[in-house]
């Protein structure tokens, strides 16, 4: 546990961090306990990402998270931390209709979510977009490559900017969400040479997730690294622990323990006075 006190980590702050030796450090979170976790282990940021929608709540895309879901989710995570820097996903369909929807909706996960920051998906088509909602005052992540809420247009989770012309439009893309006053770039599954070149040639940070060292940061799905989403792991995932088994060893030792009578045992209980109890037990004879 990181025990330094430090200040609150802003949009600014992760701007400055360009470039610079110390790798910026991001990784989801979508509730009160693991935002605490973060927060002692001194991350730069959390991302209470859509993902939530497979990690937490079971669904089979993030296609069917909810503006309601994210708020909720965001005001949880935000209960939990101090100072890491909280960004927030707009869902599918919570922008792509205008730029005004995408204003009203961003203005949501800040004022009613409580989010530093918001992010969503998309290159060149969402530049008006991410230029309006900074016009509004919230600060906006861009997140390019691999965009999950488009995976069925992309044709699945593939790796992106493989072709030249591929590789073309992902530096147009970076280029472009820089230029709408996106504060960093958030760049899913493609490979490292292209996430170089786009890094070297921005001023915005790059934050890296299947797209190798050299972005200005990194971002793991927290069920990815702690090993609480067993459905899969993405091959650009790394575990840190196994939450899932230790979760399922720990309720098997559990439900074992009760059914054995060891759990609980006397340290578990609260007990009461022998006088208390020899009296109740005479009133309790006597109504038989
Ligand atoms: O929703 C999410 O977790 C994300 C990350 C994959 C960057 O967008």
């Amino acid at each position: 546990m990181n025990s330094q006190k430090r200040e609150k980590v802003t949009a600014p702050a992760i701007q400055a961090m360009k470039g610079g030796a110390t790798k910026i450090t991001m990784v989801t979170a979508y509730d009160f306990p693991t935002a605490r976790a973060v927060e002692a282990a001194g991350l730069d940021m959390i991302l209470v990402g859509d993902s939530l929608g497979m990690v937490v709540l079971g669904y089979d895309s993030t296609v069917p998270v909810t503006m309601d879901e994210m708020l909720h989710h965001t005001r949880a995570v935000m209960r939990g931390v101090e100072t890491v820097h909280v960004v927030a996903d707009l869902p599918f369909m919570s922008y792509q209709v205008s730029d005004e929807q995408a204003v009203m909706n961003a203005g949501r996960l800040m004022k009613e979510g409580g989010a530093d920051a918001v992010k969503l998906e998309g290159g060149r088509v969402v530049a008006s977009r991410i230029a309006a909602i900074v016009r509004a005052g919230i600060p906006v992540m861009a997140h390019i490559g691999l965009t999950p809420q488009s995976a069925a247009a992309l044709g699945g989770f593939k790796v992106q900017g493989r072709s030249l012309d591929a590789a073309r439009g992902l530096i147009a893309d970076a280029e472009a969400v820089q230029a709408a006053g996106a504060y960093a770039i958030v760049i899913e599954a493609v490979p490292r040479q292209l996430a170089r070149m786009i890094t070297a040639r921005s001023s915005v940070p790059t934050i890296g997730i299947g797209a190798g060292p050299d972005c200005d940061g990194q971002v793991l799905v927290c069920g990815d690294l702690l090993g609480s989403f067993d459905r899969f792991t993405p091959r650009f995932a790394k575990r840190y622990a196994e939450l899932a088994t230790t979760m399922r060893d720990a309720f098997t030792m559990y439900a074992n323990e009760v059914q054995t009578g060891v759990f609980p045992a006397q340290e578990h209980g609260f007990a009461m006075s022998r006088e208390v109890i020899a009296a109740l037990e005479d009133e309790l004879a006597n109504l038989q």
